[in-house]
């Protein structure tokens, strides 16, 4: 068995723990909305026809910010249509959709406020521009007195919603995109709509599109062409990765590997344009859609006819996807001061750790349960762990850390995320925690199935077990990291 070190120090931090990292989204795709959480009639539906089976999920999951309505849907959407009492029916060209508009943005913040968590909203910037998105923040920011304020509380919304994030558009760079742009194009009109959307709501943050994955053709210049555009204007710039196994077991457990290059790098395309515009100011980043998704097999499908709610990519997840969901989270704290917000896309049946039937149950997914540990025990500030260890050749990403590993400590625990990315050897991690006081090992959980095709389903096969084998001696903390694992180790420290 081989060994993966690492040591904490309290000095050596990182940042703290922002809430924002554990995101979600709801686009109106699939069966995300609608008999996702939206489904008068369900004999769990309350009055407004929330689910609240998938309230309390949601809740679970320790979701922070929810982002809303796309996705490619909001390309073609027109807000006003999902507000006010005369709802349309129209087509989605995104997705091949019907769209009843029977849930819009009061229902969303209604929804937010149900689930705890706060609304992120995103603009047509793809067949609509400036005017529209001014409208929409009016709408939703501003007290009364105007003409969309005064629509909003005819609606029965007195108070202002008080939306702080904004994504100006989505996936712009992307030619299945409705309304794509070139990056001068999108830039232009981005910047464009930020300064104005500001002087209806100074207060609002902005994010804008980078490439919709870090291998189009495009990637790179466009972050640095858009960001010359509106650097003034926004506050942070988007980021969007899908992985898959597609037939290669230990290439996707290294999938987080890449996470972290793409991050790096768009990071540092960020501060090439603050050098050459010579400006102090910092974008951070908005990793807004993220997550294990079988596109292979999606991107197969031939032309659907229109449908309302059809059952759109609704992935059933395996162990080895909820080791690589850890992985995405331990990559995601470990940037933590640069990712500012991150949402796993999305929240129901949708590529989704929580999945539903129409009329019927809602159950977790196995992916749910790392994001759920990791969003309940992950507090307080990030820990440098720079782990020095073995190395994993892949076809997939060359070679990659055999363990991906972050720490978070408050005054009370430290708590290690680790994975093991081999999906042959055991590996031994030896922890140094002298400078963190540790105390006692509180828990010691795993999900690590013997097989890591395993799937989940309504009955949770894939769930957390407790880890065996963990020792802390003189507070030097050993553990014995199964093949394809993902570890939540929490430890007490000393008052
Ligand atoms: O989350 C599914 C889709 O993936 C989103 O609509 C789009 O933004 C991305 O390509």
């Amino acid at each position: 068995m081989r060994t993966a070190r690492l040591t904490l120090d309290r000095d050596f931090a990182v940042g703290p723990v922002d809430r924002r990292l554990f995101g979600s989204f709801v686009e109106h795709m699939g069966r995300c909305v609608y008999t996702g959480i939206f489904e008068p009639g369900h004999p769990a539906a309350d009055e407004r026809g929330f689910r609240t089976d998938v309230l309390e999920l949601a809740r679970e999951l320790g979701v922070s910010v929810v982002r809303y309505p796309g996705g490619n849907f909001v390309s073609g959407y027109r807000w006003e249509d999902g507000v006010g009492p005369d709802r349309p029916t129209r087509l989605d060209l995104a997705w091949r959709q019907i769209e009843t508009n029977r849930f819009g943005l009061d229902e969303f913040v209604a929804w937010s406020r149900a689930a705890s968590v706060e609304p992120m909203m995103a603009v047509n910037l793809g067949t609509r521009g400036i005017q529209e998105a001014c409208d929409l923040l009016e709408y939703a920011n501003h007290p009364s007195g105007t003409y969309w304020s005064d629509q909003r509380v005819k609606h029965g919304a007195a108070e202002p919603y008080g939306i702080r994030l904004w994504c100006l558009g989505n996936e712009m760079d992307g030619p299945w995109q409705i309304g794509h742009k070139t990056a001068e194009e999108y830039g232009r009109l981005a910047g464009e709509t930020a300064r104005a959307m500001r002087l209806v709501d100074p207060g609002v943050e902005l994010v804008l599109c980078g490439s919709s994955n870090s291998s189009m053709p495009t990637f790179g210049a466009w972050e640095a062409t858009v960001l010359e555009h509106a650097y003034d204007a926004v506050d942070y710039l988007s980021l969007h990765a899908y992985y898959e196994e597609d037939g290669d077991l230990q290439g996707f457990l290294a999938s987080a590997a890449d996470m972290d290059r793409f991050i790096s790098s768009v990071v540092s395309t960020a501060d090439h344009v603050a050098a050459k515009l010579r400006s102090r100011k910092k974008i951070n980043l908005s990793f807004d859609e993220w997550n294990v998704w079988n596109a292979t097999r999606f991107r197969g499908r031939g032309r659907s006819p229109f449908e309302e709610a059809p059952r759109l990519i609704e992935d059933t997840y395996t162990a080895a996807d909820a080791v690589v969901v850890g992985d995405f989270l331990i990559t995601l704290l470990s940037h933590a001061g640069r990712v500012s917000v991150a949402c796993q896309a999305q929240l129901a049946n949708v590529i989704a750790p929580i999945r539903t039937e129409p009329g019927g149950p809602a159950w977790r997914q196995s992916i749910f349960h790392p994001f759920a540990l990791t969003a309940r025990h992950a507090a307080g500030q990030v820990l440098r762990v720079e782990p020095a260890g073995p190395v994993l050749d892949t076809a997939r990403y060359g070679e990659v850390p055999q363990l991906s590993a972050v720490a978070t400590a408050t005054e009370d625990e430290v708590v290690v995320f680790a994975v093991n990315r081999s999906a042959a050897e055991t590996l031994e991690l030896r922890a140094d925690l002298r400078d963190v006081g540790a105390a006692r090992v509180v828990e010691a959980t795993a999900i690590a199935e013997e097989d890591p095709h395993l799937l989940g389903g309504p009955d949770e096969e894939v769930r957390p077990r407790p880890l065996p084998g963990v020792a802390l001696d003189r507070a030097i903390l050993t553990a014995a990291l199964p093949p394809a694992s993902w570890s939540m180790i929490r430890i007490a420290r000393d008052a």
